[in-house]
């Protein structure tokens, strides 16, 4: 990274560089990485019981985008829980209206049925609200609510018709049909109890008999699954559905053959299509490829799952923020003089996740002049250095509380410049694992010579990748830091072809084309 400031002192400037050092990846390193990748996606799609568990999932069709029908959803995985109704109008859209509820922390790591409990009770107040599944109510709700939804009445009145709903459940499943899968390890910070090992259709479906609501969990889908096949319908082909948000994780379209591991499965014998979800952020838990910093190994030794989820701790928004908040603690306890904010630090940067990763988002955007930082329409746009920096330092004062003389331009450019070391490592990363997809799907080569394109499956063509994710939706510039390694790895004909767009709302539009699926194959 260039660096072109005069703040900063040479013993400061010796220390950045040894961190870049340690943060960045040369080129060679991402060929290796992608090497490793493939190697232990042909493994997992060989046997069970790998960390990168390459599941397959049964749906064996990808939507077209003449899909029709409207479907419950409930989605549990990311930051919030939603409840949402989708309805397909086949002509590649849909409408979708949502209620979001959060998830507190003893229903993440309390007993799992109070955490099935809570899901049933919000689906039944989502419904009690619209009064029914399919009664159009005005598209207000979208607030979050802190409070346990109210058991409402949409319950037991006696008549036997059951509404169907899709599960989106964004945890590695081992799926043994559509509608059914044992959870094989909870991530992104859940640890309810009694869950692992357990049929997660059933859980739900027990928490929905329980209470007597009349809704019936006919589909189990990851978020992975739900971006490919909602950008699927929206755009008429995908290949891979890669979520790049509190976690990270990515579902292909791979051919049954490969997948030698369903070995006498009726699914093998049918061959054609199949979506697998890889589950790659437990990629090399072993770290033998991964460029591990003693700040990785901080963030890891101290989390809820150490040594699993490796490739997701370098990636995803659940991790990032913490990786630079241990490097600036890093900075602010150096000795024998601090490096950074005169040696203080606030609550908020001493506590463990204390920093979001969203404010590595706002401190890129202030830094660039994007979205609220944009500068007004009359000015000619160009900033100097320091007032860039001024717009940082006041992000950083206001969203870790400092108090305004505690941070010096000075402190400004170092943050930003260890943020910005964090992020453009994720993106290196996670352009080798869909670098990976494209390479095991024969549409593209891992070739250091780069421009290799014989031979390829669907040469010439536009290659669909859905993505979504707070990360690649809102920290600025994602995709295209993203793009940059890929063309690396790939070579830039196979990388221009590659489609990347957002499937926004993938989990609900996902979910219900899954139902539809279900409902087809349940009829073939
Ligand atoms: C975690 C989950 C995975 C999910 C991803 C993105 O990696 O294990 O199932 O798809 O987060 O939400």
């Amino acid at each position: 990274m260039a660096h072109t400031s005069a703040l900063l002192s040479h013993n400061t400037e010796d220390i950045l560089k040894t961190l870049r050092q340690q943060f960045t990846l040369d080129d060679k390193s991402l060929f290796n990485i992608t090497a490793t990748f493939l190697r232990e996606v042909s493994d997992g799609l060989a046997n069970y019981g790998h960390p990168m568990a390459m599941i397959p999932t049964f749906v064996r069709a990808v939507p077209d985008g003449t899909e029709t029908g409207t479907f419950l959803a409930l989605d549990l995985g990311g930051t919030n829980l939603r409840v949402c109704e989708v309805t397909l109008h086949g002509d590649q859209t849909f409408s979708l209206r949502q209620q979001k509820y959060k998830v507190s922390e003893a229903l993440k790591t309390g007993e799992v049925t109070s955490l099935f409990d809570y899901l049933a009770d919000s689906v039944d107040a989502f419904l009690t609200e619209s009064g029914s599944p399919s009664t159009a109510v005005p598209p207000s709700l979208s607030r979050s609510t802190t409070q346990a939804p109210h058991s409402g009445t949409f319950v037991d009145d006696g008549s036997d018709t059951q509404v169907p709903l899709a599960l989106t459940f964004s945890f590695p499943v081992e799926q043994t049909a559509l509608d059914s899968g044992r959870l094989l390890t909870w991530t992104k910070g859940f640890a309810a109890k009694n869950a692992v090992g357990k049929d997660v259709v059933k859980l739900l479906q027990d928490a929905f008999d329980r209470k007597h609501i009349h809704v019936k969990c006919v589909a189990l889908v990851n978020d992975t699954v739900g971006a490919l096949l909602s950008r699927a319908y929206t755009s008429g082909g995908c290949i891979l559905g890669a979520i790049f948000g509190t976690g990270t994780n990515g579902a292909y379209v791979e051919d049954v053959a490969n997948i030698t591991k369903l070995g006498n499965d009726p699914a093998a014998a049918q061959g054609g299509p199949m979506i697998v979800n890889t589950e790659w952020g437990g990629f090399n838990n072993t770290r033998s490829s991964l460029p591990s910093t003693p700040y990785d190994n901080k963030l890891d030794r101290e989390s809820i799952n150490p040594r699993y989820q490796a490739f997701e701790k370098f990636i995803s928004g659940m991790y990032l923020g913490e990786i630079a908040r241990n490097v600036l603690l890093s900075f602010v306890d150096a000795a024998p003089k601090p490096l950074l904010f005169g040696g203080r630090a606030t609550e908020g940067l001493n506590k463990q996740w204390g920093l979001d990763t969203a404010i590595l988002s706002e401190i890129a955007e202030a830094w660039e002049g994007l979205g609220r930082f944009a500068p007004p329409a009359q000015s000619n746009g160009k900033a100097d250095e320091e007032e860039r920096l001024q717009r940082v330092r006041g992000v950083v004062v206001q969203r870790l509380a400092f108090a305004s003389d505690e941070v010096s331009l000075a402190d400004a450019d170092i943050v930003r410049q260890v943020c910005t070391l964090v992020v453009d490592r994720a993106a290196r990363l996670s352009a080798c694992a869909v670098a990976a997809v494209l390479v095991q799907t024969g549409r593209a080569h891992l070739s250091e010579s780069g421009q290799e394109t014989e031979g390829l499956q669907d040469a010439g063509k536009r290659i669909g990748v859905g993505v979504d994710g707070s990360l690649v939706e809102f920290y600025p510039n994602f995709q295209t830091k993203l793009r940059a390694s890929l063309r690396v790895l790939v070579g830039a004909e196979v990388e221009s072809r590659v489609d990347i767009g957002m499937a926004k709302d993938g989990s609900g539009a996902g979910a219900a084309l899954c139902a539809l699926v279900a409902q087809k194959q349940n009829q073939a």
